[in-house]
This record gives C-alpha cells, structure tokens and sequence, in this order.
C-alpha cells in the first residue's frame, strides 16, 4: 500500500526514528561523495503554488542524488490553474510518476491528492502543516543534542503550520514543547487538545520569556507566513515583544541552538545578530532539509 506524508501523525515514531538514521546515514555518505543511487528510472513530480528556495531545491537535489528525476511544476503552471480537478490531476499524475511533492494553501488540497493518487504525496508545506522542515530539523537537534526526551524546545512567535508541526513532533516523540504565541495567533486547537488528552509535554502561553527559561532548542518563523501578505503590517506590531533577539537567548541554556526554517526577515522575528551568532543551527538545518528528504524519497518511492 502506498504512503503519504501529509502531517507527521502519519509517521510512527518507529518509522520517524528509521528515518532520521538514514538520514545521518546518507548525509555521511553524501560527503565521502559515495551517493547510493535506488531511485534510478523512478520520477518526482513538485506542484507548486507558493514560492520555495529550499524545499524545491533539496527536493529536486536529492531526487538527482538518489540517481532519479524530478519534474518542477510551477505555481500558476498546470492545468489546476484553469481549474481542472486535484482528484483528476492526481488520477493523471499516478500514471506517469512515483510520487507527488505539493506545496499548497488548503491542507484539503494536500489531502485531497492524496486521496486520488495511487502514489505517495509528500507535503512540502499547507497553511496547516510543514513536516518535511521539522522532522529534518529533529536530524539537526540530534546533531547537538543525544537524548530528545531530555530536552526543552520553545517555540516563539506564530502559532503556524510550523509551530503545528511541531505539535505533531511532539505528540509521537518525548521532548518538552513550549510554544508562546500572541492571543488570537495560536496552533491548531485540536492538536492542542489531543496534546491535553495525551498527556503530552506540550504548553501554550503567552510569554516568550518563559518559553525559552532554560531551554535548548529555540525555534522561531515568519510573523507573516505565505498568503498572509497582507496582514504584514498589523501583525508586526502584535508579535514584536516575539523576537529572538540576543536579550531572550540569554534566558536559555548556554549550549542552546537557534532554528530558524527560513526564510527569514532580519530585525523582524530574529535579530541578525542572533541568526548570524555561534548558537544559529539555521544553515544546517537549511542543508538537512536535502539528507532528511533522501531518506523520504527512498522509503516512499524505493
Ligand atoms: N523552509 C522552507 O520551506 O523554505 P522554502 O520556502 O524556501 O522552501
Ligand atoms: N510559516 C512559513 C514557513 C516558510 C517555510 C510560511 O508558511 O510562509
């Protein structure tokens, strides 16, 4: 039966920690030049209807690496854009390729191909979810840290698809999540409740302060993610006191690390001097985004 990676809840954590040890795996490999190649003769198809740098790039990277190809498929540029139906596009794309990348808005865009297609759809980003981005960035707390479960990981700022992500990180793993959001901007509350339900260490308050008290892992965002342009300026003002910025690093743990998804706007959500500072873990997480989805690709498509 095919898979799906549509949010992390479709992963076990068996399956997330496989994943992650192939992942260190195939980064090792990757820099002794010595690429395995299982994906040769098979194709990726990357609909597209957002902008993207990394997750197009690694995906299309990695896919080469992994001796296959990939076929972009820009916002705008299929037939879905004179209104041809997710259900027959799916039907169509399952005959000519071995798996679907879609970065949409709707998360029931995402579902909905899934739903259709006969092969596996990977999310590369909805309004609601982003798990590629926080399962590799799990890959890059590892690199720092041994034990998840011993860890506390903040999350400032924007109750988004990431921080969603995150939710779901920690609803099959150990760590302590500490998310501080803004009132009126916080995660999806069902996954909130479910956290509840679970008896997860999962917390949702208001102060950035006490999020990142003692913490190891700091992650931040976007104020305004893609499609939210035009609430840019109003939600500048609401989430300034969320800014990771050298003041509030203080406040965490000495051998703390900084995530930051990217992209990011400097002085907004994160000071340059953070971003660019010993603690930023931004530029290998930015590179194992590549490691981690080889991993993906080989399972799902292999
Ligand atoms: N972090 C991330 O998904 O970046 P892109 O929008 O550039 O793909
Ligand atoms: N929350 C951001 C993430 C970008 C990778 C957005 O959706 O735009």
């Amino acid at each position: 039966m095919k898979r799906d990676l549509l949010t992390i809840l479709d992963l076990t954590r068996g399956e997330i920690e496989a994943l992650l040890a192939r992942a260190r795996e195939l980064k090792a490999l990757h820099q002794k030049g010595q690429d395995p190649t299982p994906l040769k003769g098979k194709t990726l198809a990357m609909i597209f209807d957002k902008p993207s740098t990394r997750t197009r790039v690694s995906f299309e990277a990695g896919m080469a690496q992994l001796g296959g190809a990939s076929i972009y498929l820009a916002p705008g540029q299929t037939q879905l854009a004179r209104n041809e139906p997710v259900a027959d596009t799916a039907r169509v794309l399952s005959r000519y390729v071995d798996g679907v990348v879609i970065r949409t808005f709707a998360h029931a865009t995402a579902e909905e191909l899934a739903r259709h297609a006969s092969i596996p759809v990977i999310n590369g980003l909805t309004d609601s979810h982003h798990p590629c981005q926080v399962l590799s960035d799990l890959m890059t707390i590892q690199e720092h840290f041994q034990d998840l479960s011993a860890l506390k990981v903040a999350w400032v700022g924007d109750g988004n698809n990431m921080a969603n992500s995150w939710i779901t990180a920690a609803l099959h793993l150990d760590f302590a999540l500490y998310l501080a959001c803004p009132e009126g901007y916080e995660p999806d509350a069902a996954l909130l409740k479910q956290a509840q339900q679970l008896g997860r260490r999962i917390h949702l308050g208001r102060n950035p302060r006490e999020a990142v008290q003692d913490a190891q892992v700091i992650n931040t965002d976007v104020w305004a993610s893609m499609g939210q342009e035009a609430e840019a300026a109003a939600r500048k003002k609401v989430f300034q006191p969320y800014q990771v910025n050298a003041a509030l690093l203080q406040l965490a743990r000495p051998e703390a690390i900084v995530l930051h998804c990217l992209p990011a706007h400097r002085e907004e959500e994160i000071t340059s001097e953070v971003l660019d500072g010993p603690q930023s873990a931004a530029w290998d997480q930015a590179e194992n985004r590549l490691h981690f989805q080889k991993a993906l690709l080989e399972w799902l498509l292999g």
